[in-house]
């Protein structure tokens, strides 16, 4: 059966290469799944986070719109999961209608979205979780045992690429990441500053996307949280009289000091080819991250001048992330501004350097930002 259906389909599943990104390679597993089952609408992957139990949403391919996107939720919040992660074993469930009465936002969104039946996947690396497989259907009942046993093997082969993937990134992170502490030796951007600007940047990036105004997917907005500290990766190679200049810079020093974006840009080129990761979807994301965050709406940036919308937005969300972070931490040559200050300093660049709606977003999410400064405090 299964077989069957792999040798019919096997162009397709050839192409699903390292050379696509990992959603489309989902979206064709989906379509080959589909091919056979029809009522198989709905393939989603969630992720584990390690250590917190927390299950987010990931990926997902389907015709209708997402049901659960932005979403996390502790596993302890659905004892069935919770029940098959600890038994290694999937979860069926013929007709979600058992679920009716719960309270929880997942199943009832799973079920205005009119699906009937799950299928639920632990997909485990070793002894830790770390996806879950979910194949939904409108139809009651559909998920029976041999249907299942495909779908079982469809649902590994999927977890294995998402399993890959990810490993793949943690090799990308775990280089960029000792980077990035080998600059924190000499850096005057100490302290909490990384985390605050990363979560000032998550922040953000969902606001956009609840606006509508970009399509922010849970793992984009992820990937701005995971790459936000590694903006300056670049100043790894300035020169410590320049990097831990206290006082003002003198211009060949500041013409200097602003090749930390190029220089960031390369660094990324040359260790995602080292690790053989040019294909890794993110790299994209990553390179205007670390060479565009000092570019400026009104063309006056570096190192590229580039104008409005010709900056990519995650190098625009960076940005405004970094300058009020920067803003309301003590430097060597400044004191901390107030968020007052601060808040309305951003309100002046709005017509001018930084983005609009990325301020906006700080601007409406001043309880959120605020909650990160007293957690992240230094
Ligand atoms: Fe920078
Ligand atoms: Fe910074």
């Amino acid at each position: 059966m299964l077989a069957d259906t792999v040798f019919q389909h096997q162009d397709e599943l050839a192409r699903m290469g390292d050379a696509q990104p990992l959603r489309k390679r989902v979206q064709e597993v989906h379509r080959v799944i589909q091919a056979r089952y029809p009522f198989v609408t709905r393939v989603a992957v969630a992720l584990m986070d390690e250590g917190t139990q927390i299950l987010k949403t990931f990926l997902h391919s389907s015709g209708t719109g997402n049901p659960l996107s932005n979403y996390e939720a502790s596993v302890t919040e659905s004892p069935s999961l919770q029940e098959a992660i600890q038994l290694r074993s999937p979860r069926v469930v013929n007709d979600l209608s058992i679920f009716r009465d719960g309270a929880h936002v997942h199943t009832q969104r799973i079920w205005e979205q009119g699906y009937r039946a799950s299928y639920a996947l632990p997909i485990f690396q070793e002894s830790r979780l770390e996806a879950i497989v979910f194949f939904n259907s409108p139809e009651t009942d559909c998920f029976t045992a041999d249907v299942l046993k495909d779908l079982d093997l469809f649902g590994h082969l999927i977890g294995h690429m998402v399993s890959e993937e990810r490993s793949k990134f943690r090799v990308l992170m775990a280089s960029l990441r000792t980077a990035i502490q080998m600059i924190h030796q000499r850096d005057p951007e100490l302290g909490g500053h990384l985390d605050r600007m990363a979560h000032f940047a998550r922040i953000i990036a969902r606001h956009l996307n609840d606006l509508g105004i970009y399509e922010f997917n849970d793992e984009l907005v992820e990937q701005i949280f995971q790459f936000a500290p590694l903006h300056d990766i670049g100043k790894i190679g300035i020169p410590d009289r320049v990097l831990m200049k206290v006082g003002k810079l003198e211009p060949e020093e500041q013409a200097l000091m602003r090749t930390h974006t190029t220089l960031g840009r390369h660094l990324v080129d040359e260790i995602t080819k080292t690790f053989g990761l040019e294909s890794l979807e993110q790299k994209g994301i990553l390179q205007s991250v670390t060479e565009l965050h000092h570019e400026a709406m009104d063309g006056s940036g570096y190192p590229k001048s580039l104008h409005g919308d010709e900056i990519p937005i995650a190098a625009r969300i960076i940005a405004v992330a970094d300058v009020f972070d920067a803003l309301t931490s003590e430097r060597p040559y400044k004191p901390a501004w107030s968020n007052d200050d601060a808040f309305a300093y951003l309100i002046e660049q709005r017509e001018t350097t930084l983005d609009r709606d990325c301020i906006n977003a700080m601007i409406q999410h001043r309880e959120d930002v605020e909650h990160i400064q007293k957690v992240f405090g230094d």
